[in-house]
């Protein structure tokens, strides 16, 4: 069965054909960096036009790639959410049509789930497992029962993961995304040079990036001359241990034997490997999607979208993207 995903939350336009939730047969990503890369970061409306301009483009080239007909396509699974409003909308509004005028079901899924589930485009972990959630929008951390079963565990109080590595190289002068970035630059330094603070909440398995990343402002100001790769490699150590010791410690507590990560964040080099090191003392499997599946696309959303419309979930015209929806809501 073949699903068409389609995802337009942030600042990429992706469009995929998946065979049977598991399978990719095409998977287009168009990426915006260009755009966004003098502003530091993105820019909601640009990457609205964006989208608006390459939408068409990219379906077909993922349909064309396929090798398959609209006719031979199930469902279309789309993004409802949580991501940029106008950048979402162009996602829904383009699949709703399609869906109308090629009489093709439609399927909404949560960007988030899209994550979780993109590990089984090459693997099949058996629930539950702790899904660590890690991108430039999102830090969450959930418990798994099975598809379409998530309770979340924790989550940042403030910047994501992956804001506050792109804020960290704007700080330090680099380009955007700021993740890739520092990865590279961050080799080159001393990871012990400077210790700055590990934002864990207390009694809770929430996470805080936004006092690391004033840290980093403030150790700039006062130490101008430091060495940038030292900064970044000292900022990065901070960023994994807080993500790895929350994912272990939520792991441990629930009896979850495996953590899944997923999200940019995710394609981190140090983190990949620390977090394999770490789990592997404890007894507890990782798995880890392929670093071009952890950044936004929509293959993961035409898998999970494969398991809702064999739930028959379906949705009608009056679908409508949010902004804002927590995973395992009422609509989320
Ligand atoms: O999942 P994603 O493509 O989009 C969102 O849903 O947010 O994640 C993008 C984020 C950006 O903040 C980017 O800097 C970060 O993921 N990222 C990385 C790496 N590759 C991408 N962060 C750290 N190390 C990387 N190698
Ligand atoms: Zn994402």
């Amino acid at each position: 069965m073949l699903i068409l995903g389609i995802d337009t939350s942030c600042d990429d336009t992706s469009a995929s054909v998946v065979e049977n939730g598991n399978k990719i047969i095409s998977n287009i990503v168009s990426s915006q960096n260009e755009i966004h890369q003098k502003y530091g970061g993105i820019v909601p409306e640009l990457a609205s036009r964006r989208h608006i301009e390459m939408i068409i483009p990219v379906v077909d080239e993922a349909i064309k790639k396929s090798g398959a007909g609209f006719n031979d396509i199930s469902a279309i699974a789309v993004s409802k959410g949580p991501g940029l409003i106008g950048s979402l909308l162009v996602g829904v509004c383009f699949a709703k049509a399609l869906s109308f005028a090629k009489n093709i079901p439609l399927v909404a899924i949560n960007h988030l789930e899209g994550h979780i589930i993109s590990i089984f485009l090459e693997a099949r972990p058996e629930f539950p497992f702790l899904a660590l959630v890690v991108s430039g929008g999102h830090t969450a951390f959930y418990i798994v029962d099975g598809f379409g079963i998530y309770s979340e565990l924790g989550r940042t109080r403030d910047d994501a993961a992956g804001e506050a590595y792109d804020k960290v190289a704007k700080l330090l002068g680099f380009g955007y995304p700021g993740g890739p970035i520092i990865d590279t630059i961050a080799a080159k330094g001393n990871a012990d040079a400077i210790t700055f603070p590990r934002g864990l909440i207390k009694e809770s398995f929430d996470v805080s990036f936004s006092g690391l990343k004033t840290a980093v402002f403030n150790h700039l100001k006062k130490y101008p001359e430091s060495r940038k790769e030292d900064v970044a490699a000292s900022f990065q150590s901070a960023v994994i241990e807080i993500l790895i010791n929350r994912a272990l410690e939520g792991a441990r507590s629930n009896k979850v034997k495996r953590i899944v990560l997923s999200g940019g964040v995710a394609a981190n080099s140090v983190l990949r490997k620390q977090v394999r090191a770490k789990a592997f003392e404890q007894g507890i499997e990782v798995y880890l999607p392929s670093e071009h599946l952890c950044t936004d696309n929509a293959a993961m959303i035409a898998a999970a979208g494969y398991y809702h419309f064999e739930n028959k979930e379906m949705v009608d015209f009056t679908l409508n993207p949010k902004a804002y929806l927590p995973l395992g809501s009422a609509n989320g």
